[in-house]
């Protein structure tokens, strides 16, 4: 595929005379004649969004952003045909329109010149160059965590995005629920005092979401799924069902187990509590119990990583052990602070109040995070403004780089020095050959 010649789409136009702020910054003073007849938006004044991979992801991200009304979703790719015709309807139907297009190639989908932005509910094998795709077509991104499935496919994503001036939101939707948000307003404004140590607790084992642990015989692939494309820069196999749909996350040949599939959660939220969303570990060991490498589910099951960071802040990132809890637990000199999904607990009671209230006292709460009306609408309102999500691309990558390094360290059984400026490893020739991976013909990252 040649690289498409730069299109001049509504939202080009918009965003090169400057009429999208104008227009779009404010919604609630949009004048009356650019509201359709029935009181919404006006479909001109819509974004208009294609969506790749339907699944298990694809409905939930589709469904949230045209839950509001100057949204649209025009396009739907997946490649199974059966799949992407029953998207395509469903998407009509929540739309309330008519004529969503399905495509078997994302390629083909992008080029077109009335989209605005794109979903991306791919596999992890697909994010680089989905999104690599996306950004060449001057298009919004959502898009997914882990940024990727290795540290050279993020650099690529992120060089891409970032080079293109494009806004992007990571599924890292954790950062707009409150009480992740005001547990960490509560770390940066030392109520714990000099953070010393961090627990990220992520699930061990693997869940069989797809409901096909027990299909692991080889197959013909189903003749509505296009097999090779599915397989796309990743090793051929043969077709076996348990790693197939959502399961391929078991399967270091298409995923990352289930550290991959949740370092871009908790330690995301980590990262935000701490202040680092642009920098990383400098030291990074692990420890893994990983089934035989040709197992058909062969992701590591229980880890522990220890990583130090420039600051002296030390963090464990474990799976599959007892001794750490799910979620994220900042550990200061002056107490602690834990959150996970709908879970607050401190080391002082006084602080539980705290969380009841609407936002910290002000005295308080001198560093203020950024605090989204939604994750899906704080996508919209960007695309909109023009200005940086809650979890815009490089957030992404430095997000999951921890989970990386882990996974190399616990591979190679050796500590892991990186350098989080250049973003190279130290002095380990063999471990910085994980850090990329060769792409099945005829795929390319450029
Ligand atoms: N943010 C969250 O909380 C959250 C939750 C679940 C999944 N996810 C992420 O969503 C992504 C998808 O995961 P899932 O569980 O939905 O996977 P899934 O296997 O259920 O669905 C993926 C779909 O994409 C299709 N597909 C694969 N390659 C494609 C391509 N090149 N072009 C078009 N379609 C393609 C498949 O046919 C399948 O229908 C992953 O990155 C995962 O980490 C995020």
């Amino acid at each position: 595929m040649t690289n498409p010649a730069p299109k001049t789409t509504r939202r080009n136009f918009l965003k090169k005379t400057g009429a999208a702020s104008a227009v779009f910054a404010v919604p609630t003073i949009i004048p009356a004649s650019a509201l359709g007849g029935d009181g919404k938006t006006a479909p001109s004044n819509r974004i208009v969004m294609g969506s790749v991979g339907w699944g298990m992801q694809g409905p939930w991200n589709c469904n949230q952003h045209m839950n509001y009304d100057d949204c649209q979703v025009v396009a739907v790719c997946d490649l199974d045909k059966n799949v992407r015709e029953g998207a395509a309807r469903h998407i009509d139907e929540y739309n309330k329109t008519k004529g969503c297009q399905a495509y078997h190639d994302y390629r083909e989908m992008m080029a077109r010149d009335d989209l605005d932005a794109v979903i991306l509910s791919v596999p992890d094998t697909w994010h680089a160059l989905t999104a690599t795709e996306a950004a060449k077509n001057k298009l919004d991104i959502w898009g997914e965590k882990p940024l990727a499935r290795t540290i050279a496919e993020q650099q690529a994503i992120v060089k891409a995005v970032e080079g293109a001036n494009l806004i992007w939101q990571t599924g890292s939707w954790q950062r707009s629920q409150p009480n992740f948000r005001k547990g960490c307003e509560m770390v940066l404004n030392g109520l714990i005092g000099k953070v010393k140590h961090v627990e990220v607790g992520l699930p061990g084992g693997h869940n069989d979401f797809a409901g096909t642990k027990d299909k692991r015989e080889i197959t013909d692939p189903p003749e509505s799924l296009d097999y090779d494309m599915w397989i796309g820069p990743s090793k051929m196999e043969p077709y076996i069902e348990c790693r197939i749909h959502k399961n391929w996350r078991w399967n270091y040949n298409i995923g990352g187990g289930q550290l991959l599939d949740w370092i871009g959660h908790h330690c995301d939220i980590a990262h935000w509590g701490l202040g680092y969303d642009n920098t990383g570990p400098i030291e990074v060991e692990g420890q893994g119990d990983f089934p035989a490498p040709d197992a058909i589910w062969n992701t590591c099951t229980k880890y522990r990583i220890e990583s130090k960071y420039a600051s002296g802040v030390t963090m464990t990132i474990a799976g599959g052990h007892r001794d750490i809890r799910s979620g994220t637990k900042w550990i200061g000199e002056d107490g602690w602070v834990w959150v996970d999904r709908g879970g607050f607990d401190c080391s002082n009671p006084e602080w539980k109040e705290l969380l009841k209230k609407e936002e910290l006292p002000d005295d308080i709460r001198k560093v203020q995070l950024y605090k989204s009306p939604g994750h899906h609408r704080n996508l919209l309102d960007c695309i909109k403004s023009r200005k940086p999500t809650l979890a815009p691309v490089a957030t992404a990558h430095h997000s999951a780089i921890p989970g990386h390094l882990g996974l190399i360290a616990m591979m190679t059984g050796r500590k892991i020095k990186w350098d989080p400026d250049k973003e190279v490893i130290i002095g380990d020739d063999e471990a910085s050959k994980l850090l990329t991976r060769e792409y099945r013909d005829p795929w390319k990252l450029s």
